[in-house]
C-alpha cells in the first residue's frame, strides 16, 4: 500500500500490509493475523509525527476508533473520553463548544487523540499532561487491556513511557481528559498576548485563546496539505547553567528560557537559523522558510533525504554551538 496520503510528510513509501480498525475486536483479529506472519507491526494515527525512511515490511495498523463521551462530572471538572481515532483538533473544538476549558492552547495540532499522550503534545504554554486523566491501551503481545493514570505515563517534555520502556508495546484505544468548568486562562506564551491584542480581544475566553493560537500557528507553520512536514523536527534542547553562561557570552542574541534545576531551554529554531539553514532547499527536501525547526518535503523527497538533511543540521548546530539536538519526529 502506498503511504503518501497517510503521512503528512507526504513520503512515497509503502507498507507490506495496511489495515484500519475501528474497534478493539477488529484490532485483536489483526494482531492475531500479524502474529502468524511474524512480521513487525506499527500503530498509525494521523501520520503527522512520523518519517518513513524506507518501505515498511510489516503490518501498518491505522487506528480509527471513534466516539466522544462524558464519563463523569464533579463540581469543578468534566471528564471527557475520546476514541484514539478522533481527530485532535476536532476533539478540542468539541470540548470548547461544551464550554470546557483546558485544551484551548492546544488548538490546531495535527493528528489524532490516540497519539496525544505518546509525546505529551504541547504548545503555547500547555502540555496534555496538565489535563490528562487516564488512557486505555491494549498490550499488543498479551492482548490485555491496561489503564494508565497520569503518573503511570511518566510524561515529560515531548516524552512518555510509550516512547521509552513501552515503545511499540501498546495500542492506545481511548484517552480521557479532565476539563474545567471554570477556565484558568494560560497566556504565559508571549505571542498569545500579542495576538489577542491584535484581535482587539478585551474579555478573555477559551474561544478567543483558541482563535489566537490558530492565527499564530497558521502564520508560521506550513500546512501539510500544501508542503509536507511533521511539525518541529527536533526538540528544544536543555543545557546547564555553565554551558548557558558561556554560550550567552559568545552569542548575546541566544534565545533561551530558564527551566527547572538551574537549566535553560534553547530555541532550536534559532540555533538552526543561525547556522544558515532557514529556507534551505536541496532537491525536494528543505528547511521551512518561516520556521527553521520544521523540515519540509516540497514534493517527492525521499524519507532518507529528509533524514540525511536532519543529520547535516544536527552536525552544524553541534559544531557552531556545541549543542546536541535530538530528533522529535518518530523515525521508521
Ligand atoms: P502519528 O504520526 O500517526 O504517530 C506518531 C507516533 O505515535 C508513531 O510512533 C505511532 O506509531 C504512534 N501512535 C500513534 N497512534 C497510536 C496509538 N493509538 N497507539 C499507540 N501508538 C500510536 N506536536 C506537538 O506536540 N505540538 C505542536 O505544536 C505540534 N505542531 C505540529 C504542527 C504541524 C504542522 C505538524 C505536521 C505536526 C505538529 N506536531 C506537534 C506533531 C504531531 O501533530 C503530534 O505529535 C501528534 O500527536 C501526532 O499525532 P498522529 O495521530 O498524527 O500520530
Ligand atoms: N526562532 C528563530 N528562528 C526560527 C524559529 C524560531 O529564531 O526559525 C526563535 C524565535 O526567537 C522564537 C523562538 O525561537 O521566538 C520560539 O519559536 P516558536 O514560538 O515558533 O516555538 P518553537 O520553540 O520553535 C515550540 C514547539 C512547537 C510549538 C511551539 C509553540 C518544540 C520542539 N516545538 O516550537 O511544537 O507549537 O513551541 O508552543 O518544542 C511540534 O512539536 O511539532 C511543534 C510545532
Amino acid at each position: 500500500v502506498l503511504l503518501k496520503s497517510y503521512n503528512t510528510f507526504g513520503i512515497e513509501a509503502t507498507a507490506r500490509y495496511f489495515a484500519a480498525f475501528s474497534s478493539v475486536n477488529e484490532l485483536q483479529e489483526l494482531i492475531a493475523a500479524r502474529q502468524e506472519s511474524e512480521l513487525p507491526q506499527l500503530i498509525l494515527g494521523g501520520g503527522s509525527n512520523i518519517l518513513f525512511t524506507q518501505d515498511f515490511n510489516g503490518w501498518l495498523l491505522k487506528n480509527e476508533i471513534k466516539g466522544i463521551t462524558i464519563v463523569k462530572e464533579d463540581n469543578d471538572y468534566v471528564y471527557v473520553k475520546a476514541g484514539a481515532g478522533e481527530n485532535w483538533h476536532g476533539f478540542v473544538q468539541h470540548c470548547i463548544g461544551l464550554n470546557l476549558a483546558g485544551l484551548e492552547n492546544l488548538s490546531l495540532i495535527p493528528g489524532n487523540v490516540g497519539a496525544s499522550p505518546m509525546q505529551n503534545i504541547g504548545a503555547y504554554g500547555v502540555e496534555i499532561k496538565d489535563v490528562f486523566y487516564e488512557l486505555e491501551a491494549l498490550h499488543l503481545e498479551d492482548k490485555t487491556m491496561v489503564t494508565f493514570s497520569n503518573t503511570d505515563c511518566h510524561f515529560g517534555y515531548r516524552e512518555s513511557v510509550f516512547k521509552k520502556e513501552y515503545r511499540q508495546q501498546f495500542a492506545i484505544l481511548a484517552v480521557t481528559y479532565r476539563l474545567s468548568k471554570q477556565p484558568h486562562f494560560n497566556t504565559s506564551y508571549g505571542a498569545i498576548n500579542e495576538e489577542l491584542q491584535r484581535m482587539n480581544v478585551t474579555t478573555l475566553s477559551i474561544q478567543a485563546i483558541s482563535q489566537a493560537v490558530i492565527n499564530i500557528r497558521s502564520s508560521k507553520l506550513p500546512d501539510p496539505a500544501q508542503i509536507g512536514n511533521a511539525g518541529s523536527f527536533f526538540k528544544n534542547p536543555t543545557i546547564d547553567k555553565a554551558q548557558y553562561t558561556a554560550l550567552h557570552e559568545a552569542f548575546p542574541q541566544l534565545v533561551a528560557y530558564p527551566v527547572a534545576n538551574d537549566h535553560y531551554k534553547l530555541a532550536a529554531g534559532w540555533l538552526i537559523e543561525q547556522c544558515g539553514w532557514k529556507g534551505y532547499r536541496k532537491g525536494d527536501a528543505g528547511v521551512h522558510a518561516k520556521q527553521a525547526l520544521v523540515l519540509v518535503n516540497y514534493g517527492h523527497a525521499k524519507g532518507s533525504e529528509i533524514y540525511d538533511l536532519s543529520g547535516e543540521v544536527l552536525a552544524s548546530v553541534k559544531e557552531k554551538f556545541g549543542v546536541e539536538l535530538e530528533r522529535e519526529v518518530n523515525i521508521v
